[in-house]
């Protein structure tokens, strides 16, 4: 039988999928990196970069439980823009305290030294009231700089045979700042016999940020999350569904393959589905059936045509031609001349598509969409979207700016899963 709680697919964002598939250089590379911190010898930080929804945080999480496993004091974060990267480790360090229990007393205390001297985050008040604090009064103990107590945290786990790992997600959100000051501990503890290790995850423009911060960052291991090719795409769904006693017909198992794309976010949620649609022991080509028309357009309303709804003929123009030009970024020059114009004449075009998240920069001179398989829905809908085109642009604008008013402030950044649109 069928139901949510043997439901094997794990279609939040975040998520540690069922099988981990395609992913083998990207965890080899971690595991080597965390093998050569583990033995003392500097390792090469190791960042991965990709789309929304590729597995970042999947591969990210996998790793950084491997090496809590293999010996790593892990400081886990996911950065924000509104706080420092020392608030969030403070954050993740006192949720995460029950991680820490069967460590020796010596080191516990370390890591809790650590928590309790980093600042606590701090909330901007609204009208430029400021900044404002929840420490509470009194019983603050003075805060030490964030590096000097990653020092000591690192000296403190080599006395006790271990190593400290810091693993981050969504970089490109973290301040400059302190991204400044982490490259240089980093880079610093290179230079000793107790290295330590960076696991970072973020969009593709994190790697223009880490080279603002630094340049040695250059040398970092960048690792790019792509498409699962079909073959991969077809473990990640077959494997779950036989560790967990089931089957899948194979037309059914190719419709499944052939629908999600071998885009990580949308194989859970397919194979997700037709798991929650099969009666008895087997998913039959009628319950792939069924499903696809369901979850297709339940992903193409939350992903896409939220999206797409409020674009101006001439944006509906510059998709139309992005598409045409193939998968992957594009330089803004190339584009602009493909539309007949030059960078500058299209460029109030674009940022309106930045500004509409529908396209992303993920460097300087580059566009690509936001979403992965953006091409994709556009070849679906090209009719509609060619219409629309063609329509008188006050009209539209008019009709843009309602929805506009309509749509709900997105802070810029799509957040994961369906619910978070
Ligand atoms: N290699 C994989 N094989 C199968 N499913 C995967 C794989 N990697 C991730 N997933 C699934 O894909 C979805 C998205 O993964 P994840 O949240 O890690 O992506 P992400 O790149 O971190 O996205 P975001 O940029 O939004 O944070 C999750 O449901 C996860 O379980
Ligand atoms: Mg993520």
């Amino acid at each position: 039988m069928s139901t949510i709680l043997n439901n094997p697919f794990r279609t939040a964002p975040g998520s540690q999928p069922p099988y981990l598939a395609g992913r083998d250089t990207e965890m080899e590379t971690a595991r080597f990196a965390v093998g050569m911190t583990r033995a003392g010898a500097p390792p090469n930080p190791v960042i991965l970069t990709g789309l929304r929804g590729m597995g970042k945080t999947a591969v990210l999480r996998r790793a950084a439980d491997e090496a809590g496993a293999n010996k790593a004091i892990v400081l886990y974060a996911e950065a924000t823009r509104n706080e420092s990267l020392a608030a969030i480790f403070r954050e993740s360090l006192e949720a995460a305290r029950d991680r820490f229990d069967s460590l020796p007393g010596k080191l516990k205390q370390s890591i809790e030294k650590v928590a309790r001297y980093l600042p606590k985050a701090e909330y901007e008040l609204p009208a430029g009231g400021g900044a404002i604090s929840l420490q509470g009064s009194g019983n603050v103990p003075e805060q030490k700089p964030f590096v000097t107590l990653l020092r000591e945290l690192n000296t403190e786990s080599h006395k006790h045979g271990r190593y400290l790992m810091l693993v981050i997600d969504e970089l490109q959100e973290s301040s400059l700042e302190d991204l400044n000051q982490l490259v240089r501990f980093i880079h610093a503890t290179a230079g000793t016999s107790e290295p330590v290790l960076l696991l970072g995850a973020g969009l593709p423009s994190v790697r223009a940020h880490l080279e603002k911060a630094k340049t040695y960052t250059e040398r970092w291991q960048k690792l790019n999350l792509d498409f699962l090719d079909a073959e991969q795409t077809r473990e990640a769904i077959l494997k779950p569904i036989q560790e967990a006693g089931h089957a899948i017909g194979e037309i059914a198992l190719h419709d499944l393959v052939i629908e999600s794309a071998g885009y990580p976010f949308f194989v859970q949620e397919y194979a997700s589905a037709a798991w929650q649609r099969h009666k008895g022991r087997t998913i039959e080509e009628s319950d792939v059936a069924a499903i696809i028309p369901m979850v297709r357009q339940r992903l193409d309303e939350s992903v896409y045509t939220n999206r797409f709804r409020s674009l101006t003929p001439r944006e509906c123009k510059y998709v139309l031609t992005l598409a045409d030009m193939g998968k992957g970024p594009h330089t803004v020059q190339e584009i602009a001349e493909n539309l007949g114009g030059t960078s500058q004449q299209v460029s109030s075009i674009r940022n309106q598509l930045v500004k509409k998240d529908v396209l992303f920069v993920p460097d300087v001179g580059m566009v690509e969409f936001r979403m992965p398989l953006t091409d994709r829905y556009i070849t679906q809908h090209r009719r509609d979207i060619e219409r629309r085109s063609r329509a008188k642009e006050s009209l539209v604008i008019k009709e843009s700016v309602v929805s506009v008013k309509e749509t709900k402030p997105s802070g810029g950044e799509w957040d994961g899963g369906c619910d978070h649109f």
